[in-house]
């Protein structure tokens, strides 16, 4: 959410003729997009505005935007422990960064000495505050962030991110309420975008080269658009606020867009988009009629990212999820009999306040039982904000914490190497995002970061395996959002690869990742590389 978050702002501010560098060290104006979801991420923005707090102080003159979930969630607090920060937005307003940037540039222009004069701190603010959880109306009357998403428009990839790949936001915010997050108070109440926007933006993310959509939301399944008491703003249908909860126990209405629906309607009406994706399923609410779109839509990933968060059913009550243990068993039974060859990810806690011995072995009973392609593992970090920090004492030491993150990833580590093993002799899609060198450091490399599975970096396994004739890889994922390798010793091999949608026959695997040979690869080197055949075995 807060990479598209990132890439929007980008977008808006390229359109006014910014221009990005690559280095902090070169900006003039910093933005930190900040995430409060665990205080160690809070940690690092804080460490970064440090830094560029001391470039300021040397006398370097700079303007410094904190906007994200930090700024929401401390507020104007922020300007008084670091007076370094020239504004702040929070993840609810970011429309309004352009004028906070230029505002913040008039007041550097206007006095070059040190001493700036500053508006007032409240204009320098764009805070939701509890505004996203007003009446519908009034809250779609505000919602300049749909304008904000539909600002894609006109630059459908500014970020530079990967062409390929793109994500589009349907709902923000979150109903849930589970104790220990802040993202109910920091995005506020649950607004699903109108489907034609949607659709629309699927679509010409596909005009400028996207391969695979994520579809985005903190519980990208409640996506639900009523269609009867849509608010039409100049002749703009608005996002809307979502309905509550009980509302997934009763049927919709005829003139409801459900999640199931706008992934039909999306797979209908963007044909050639090859791959459609979506995070972050909630476990509970997720009808068959989900499942059955996707049995029946080839190019809808058979993917499912669901947090199960523990595997005791005493903490997930703790937690607020709203399911037990045995519910989730049964999601995921459902899942797999509609879609045998389905992928499934998710999240855990370790050292939720009060959490035994036995609390956490019933969790790695859990991972140990379902087929998880891979987790990813939190140690309980208590919010500010959250009902967990005033409810619960964070009774479970940072030492115990650790120790069962680190069993849990190697539990969650056999069942991936477990998941991987079954994929050999299996032909899979594979849309590649990077070519690598395994013995430099080059790389022709699309992605920004790099690729890690249950905390070990893929890199990892590329020192511990010199020694192979086959030093050069594309790396890329399938349907299911497994890692595949393909090696060859030819770098022109896979000249074009990035971006590339091709068949590959699994033929070994580990714990990190998969390797395959292409399945057309006669075909391939026969067309490009002559001098190659019969060197491959
Ligand atoms: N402490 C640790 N992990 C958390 N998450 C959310 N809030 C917290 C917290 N306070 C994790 C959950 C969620 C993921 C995005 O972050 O597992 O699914
Ligand atoms: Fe946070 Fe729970 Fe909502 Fe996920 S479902 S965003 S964990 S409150």
């Amino acid at each position: 959410m807060n990479e598209l978050d990132s890439e929007l702002v980008h977008g808006q501010l390229a359109t006014l003729g910014y221009e990005f560098v690559s280095s902090a060290n070169a900006a003039q104006v910093l933005l930190y997009n900040t995430c409060s979801v665990r205080e160690q991420a809070e940690q690092k923005a804080l460490s970064r505005i440090g830094i560029v707090g001391m470039r300021k102080k040397a006398g370097e003159r700079l303007i410094l935007g904190v906007i994200g979930c930090m700024a929401e969630r401390d507020g104007l607090e922020l300007f008084r422990r670091h007076p370094q920060v020239d504004f702040l937005c929070g993840p609810g307003e970011l429309d309004r960064v352009p004028q906070l940037v230029d505002s913040a540039m008039r007041s550097l222009m206007a006095d070059p000495s040190a001493a700036l004069p500053r508006p007032s701190q409240h204009d320098r603010a764009a805070l939701a505050g509890n505004k996203s959880r007003r009446t519908a109306t009034l809250a779609a009357a505000e919602d300049g962030l749909e304008a904000l998403d539909l600002s894609r428009a006109f630059d459908p990839i500014a970020s530079g991110r990967p062409a390929h790949t793109a994500f589009v936001r349907i709902t923000r915010g979150c109903n849930k309420f589970c104790t220990y997050c802040v993202v109910p108070s920091t995005r506020g109440a649950e607004i699903h975008r109108p489907p034609q926007h949607i659709i629309d933006e699927c679509r010409r993310l596909v005009d400028h080269g996207a391969k695979e959509v994520t579809l985005l939301g903190q519980t990208v399944n409640h996506y639900r658009y009523q269609h009867g008491s849509a608010v039409t703003i100049s002749g703009l249908e608005t996002a809307q606020v979502g309905p509550g909860l009980s509302a997934f126990r009763a049927a919709p209405t005829a003139r409801t867009t459900t999640f199931a629906d706008l992934l039909r309607r999306i797979h209908e009406e963007v044909p050639e988009l090859p791959r459609l994706r979506f995070v972050t399923s909630y476990p509970r609410d997720f009808g068959d009629d989900i499942l059955d779109c996707m049995r029946d839509s080839p190019r809808i990933c058979r993917y499912l990212h669901a947090p199960a968060q523990s595997g005791s059913d005493r903490i997930l009550k703790l937690m607020n999820r709203g399911y037990t243990v045995s519910e989730y068993i049964d999601f995921v039974d459902r899942a797999f009999a509609h879609l045998p060859d389905a992928s499934l990810a998710g999240d855990f806690i370790v050292g939720f306040p009060t959490e035994t011995d036995d609390d956490f072995e019933a969790t790695c009973a859990l991972v140990r039982r379902l087929p998880f392609k891979n987790n990813f593992i939190f140690k309980y970090s208590p919010r500010p904000g959250t009902a967990a920090i005033t409810r619960f004492a964070d009774d479970v030491p940072d030492a115990v914490k650790r120790a069962r993150n680190n069993a849990l990833l190697a539990v969650q580590g056999e069942a991936t190497a477990r998941v991987h093993q079954r994929l050999i002799g299996t032909t899979h899609s594979v849309l590649f995002h990077e070519v690598r060198s395994r013995k430099g450091p080059r790389r022709d490399s699309n992605l920004f970061s790099p690729i890690s599975v249950n905390g070990q970096s893929i890199d990892d396994q590329h020192a511990a395996n010199p020694q192979s004739a086959d030093h050069w890889q594309a790396i890329g994922r399938t349907q299911g959002d497994i890692i595949v390798a393909v090696s060859s010793s030819n770098a022109q091999m896979f000249s074009d690869f990035v971006g590339s949608l091709r068949q590959v026959v699994i033929s070994s695997a580990d714990s990190l990742l998969v390797h395959g040979d292409l399945v057309d690869a006669a075909a391939t080197m026969t067309s490009r590389l002559p001098s190659e055949i019969g060197r491959r075995n």
